[in-house]
């Protein structure tokens, strides 16, 4: 089988890193994110063509500063090293860095000088709009390297070797506010590192189907489906790449969305091939919860039961040997910590950590290289509709985070028909796609109302709407009044349980998406 190619990113903390992992795969060029304490190593299926030193906190000199040998760097593949990138290769070649009276953070302009292949194209003699944010500086080049490029307080905002294999640039050409950054990066990975630009969503498929088939054989592969976009991809892609040696598990914990559990059922009950096996864990999980009011604890007990029944449930699946999960690329990214100090926090996360461990399975994640957006693209590919791939997510503990206080069945229901009603208007209202995430939340506070001529006394529901590009901060949706008012009036005239509803408007942070 062919190499893929690949461009190799090292991290050295800056909060733009992800950012240059985006940029080149719009180019259509594979590329990963590695911390620069995990510099090139020989891979068995991928070929480096270009490495990228990213931004990072730190200053080149300080003590304790994120740094590599010479050698880690020259590799006989073309380098671009970004702001602390640039930096440090000057550092490493010889150069001087020093730090600045005049600190650069925002908007600045690019003058080019010379020909550069990594400026080439992309500037006229009006200059470039770029987007700076440093401290220290380049004093002096080092030898066989030569300015391409200045800005008002960089006599050096842009650096190139002699032989144009090795750059260096000040500003940022990852960020929106380098318009042409797309651009300077696709002059790097194409016309200098040599890539095709060929890694599409197709070609990814293609490969993934190939490695799937190689690594598990004739053997079986369990998957814990919950009906969400990317677990619902990696069933798609199995059946693509196994049919029937994917058996899928999904487990209704009772605490589904309306309808939620039939929906998912009716479509996978015939899914291209797959052993598909819904088991109704209802009454385990509410029994599990009676009594309990808090969050922590409610999140721990659906967690522990989850793992016990997909145990149970895998135990009579016979002959696997692989747990598929849908992880993905930020979920496994390591980065290394701010200071850019020698301990790398590793972020990791499991969809159902813990279940490998216990069952003696080998995993099996087929999306851990894609960023969402690009699961969604994948999930296109493999014909999935679009509703499906554009649902809003959904967390794993479900209404149980949702239904505060004590968890039952009859709290669930009130709850499922309210966020029925506020999901049908939002839908009708054409708003669906604009917002982040919206659902009700049900507060065990109980509210004075007036039907017709009799009190009530009865449950408030909140309703809550986000927008958001990650789920990591998050802004309160501007509901259109008359979408409140409708959600308001059906809610109390057609929920019984419900007399009072609320909209939050808090922001994450300080608020929480969730409410618990
Ligand atoms: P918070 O409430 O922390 O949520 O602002 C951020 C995003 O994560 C989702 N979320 C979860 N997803 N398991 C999940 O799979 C969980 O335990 C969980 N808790 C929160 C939340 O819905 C939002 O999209």
């Amino acid at each position: 089988m062919a190499k893929r190619e690949k461009i190799l990113i090292l991290d050295f903390g800056s909060q733009y890193t992800q950012l240059i992992a985006r940029r080149i795969r719009e180019q259509n060029v594979y590329c990963e994110v590695r911390p620069y304490t995990q510099p090139a190593q020989d891979w068995e299926s991928d070929e480096l063509l270009g490495l990228i030193l990213s931004g990072g906190p730190a200053s080149v000199y300080a003590e304790g500063a994120p740094r590599l040998e010479r050698a880690d760097v020259d590799l006989g593949v073309p380098v671009l090293g970004i702001c602390y990138g640039m930096q440090l290769l000057t550092h490493l070649f010889g150069g001087e860095v020093a730090p600045s009276n005049e600190r650069e953070f925002g908007h600045a302009e690019l003058t080019p000088q010379g020909d550069s292949r990594l400026l080439r194209g992309v500037s006229d003699e009006a200059g470039l709009q770029v987007w700076m944010s440093h401290g220290d500086k380049v004093l002096r080049l080092p030898d066989g390297f030569q300015s391409v490029g200045h800005s008002g307080n960089s006599p050096f905002a842009a650096m190139a070797s002699d032989d144009d294999r090795m750059f260096g640039v000040q500003f940022h050409p990852e960020v929106a506010h380098t318009p042409q950054g797309g651009a300077i990066l696709r002059n790097f990975v194409v016309d200098v590192c040599g890539c095709r630009p060929d890694w599409t969503m197709g070609s990814f498929l293609e490969t993934e189907v190939d490695r799937i088939r190689r690594v598990v054989g004739d053997s079986r592969v369990i998957l814990g489906l919950s009906g969400g976009v990317d677990s619902t991809v990696v069933a798609a892609l199995l059946a693509q790449a196994i049919g029937s040696q994917a058996t899928c598990i999904f487990i209704d914990n009772g605490l589904l969305r309306w309808e939620e559990a039939s929906e998912v059922c009716g479509f996978f009950e015939d899914f291209r091939g797959i052993d598909f096996r819904h088991v109704d864990a209802s009454d385990r999980f509410l029994s599990a919860l009676e009594g309990v009011t808090d969050p922590e604890q409610k999140r721990k007990i659906i967690g522990r039961v989850f793992v016990e029944v997909f145990e149970d449930s895998a135990d009579s699946v016979d002959g696997a040997r692989f747990l598929a999960q849908g992880t993905l690329y930020p979920d496994v990214i390591e980065s290394v910590s701010p200071k850019g100090g020698p301990s790398a926090t590793i972020k990791s996360h499991h969809n159902v950590g813990g279940l490998p461990e216990h069952m003696k399975l080998e995993l099996l994640e087929p999306l851990r290289d894609l960023f969402k957006d690009e699961v969604r693209l994948l999930g296109a590919e493999l014909a999935i509709g679009s509703e499906k791939l554009g649902r809003h997510p959904f967390p794993g503990p479900g209404l149980g985070v949702r239904v505060l206080g004590e968890v039952t069945e009859d709290r669930c229901d009130v709850l499922r028909r309210a966020d029925h009603i506020f999901i049908d208007e939002i839908r009708r209202a054409g708003l669906y796609d604009s917002i982040w995430q919206a659902f009700a939340v049900l507060l065990p506070v109980q509210t004075v109302g007036v039907m017709g001529d009799e009190r009530t006394y009865e449950n408030v529901c909140a309703l809550r709407a986000v927008t958001s590009t990650d789920g990591m901060t998050a802004d309160w949706f501007d509901m259109p009044r008359e979408v409140l008012a409708r959600c308001s009036n059906r809610i109390i005239n057609e929920v019984r349980g419900i007399n009072r509803v609320v909209y939050d408007i808090s922001s994450k942070p300080p608020g929480t998406i969730e409410w618990e």
